[in-house]
């Protein structure tokens, strides 16, 4: 089944113990980690020695989207920290092969993301390395923004050629996702979804997860 991702982007920071154990109990596998550098993106949010505290706090895989500038630089401190899967922006490598196989030999997942104006055919030379593709559908930097609907050709233009290509990785995406366009983005051949806002905002975060991963499963069985 598709798995709903809470980004605690969204949560308290002051109190992100409490929050991550509040999402926990829904029975979600993953929680997704923004890092941005104020350089790659117009915000700042966290380093490795906050990751190394929440690795204390949850077996939860972490799944840390790094939004800067130097990847090659810092996603080897991120996986000491704790990070499971660190996922790369194409815009920000300059040599995309090398930087994935980098993060795979330190013993995490790579994935590589894709801002909403570069096109999926600037992945098909490491398409066969990756082991998931991040599609954004926002412009990264801030939590609650709206969602870029050409996100879903571009999920289904990805899926399409994940299916000829022989290949298996997720498809992952994140920005603007809510309750109303979840079953839009799964129907698009998503595995992975990132919610923020609508999750952590919301008068009861466990409550919504679920809802989401009723509203994903039902979304699936269209298709079974
Ligand atoms: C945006 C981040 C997202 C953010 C999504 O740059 O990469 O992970 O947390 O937040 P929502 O779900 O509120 O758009
Ligand atoms: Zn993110």
């Amino acid at each position: 089944m598709a798995e709903i991702i809470p980004s605690i982007l969204s949560a308290d920071f002051a109190r992100l113990a409490v929050d991550i154990a509040r999402v926990e109990q829904t029975g979600i596998r993953m929680l997704h980690i923004d890092v941005m550098d104020g350089h790659f993106v117009p915000n700042l949010t966290l380093g490795p020695p906050v990751l190394k505290s929440i690795r204390k706090v949850t077996k939860l895989t972490l799944d840390v989207h790094l939004m800067i500038e130097d990847p090659d630089k810092f996603a080897p401190l991120f996986i000491e920290a704790g990070a499971d899967q660190i996922s790369i922006h194409q815009e920000a490598c300059r040599h995309l092969d090398r930087t994935i196989r980098m993060i795979q030999s330190k013993g995490a997942r790579a994935g590589v993301v894709l801002n909403p104006a570069t096109p999926i055919q600037t992945l098909d030379d490491v398409l066969a390395i990756v082991d998931y593709v991040l599609i954004m559908s926002v412009n990264p930097g801030f939590e609650a923004q709206q969602f870029i609907p050409n996100a879903l050709n571009k999920i289904r233009e990805l899926a399409v050629r994940r299916k000829t290509l022989g290949l298996q990785f997720p498809i992952e995406i994140d920005g603007g996702i809510n309750l109303e366009n979840l079953g839009d983005v799964i129907r698009a051949g998503c595995d992975w979804v990132v919610a923020g806002s609508s999750v952590f905002h919301s008068d009861d975060p466990a409550t919504t997860v679920t809802r989401m991963q009723q509203i994903a499963k039902s979304a699936e069985s269209v298709f079974v």
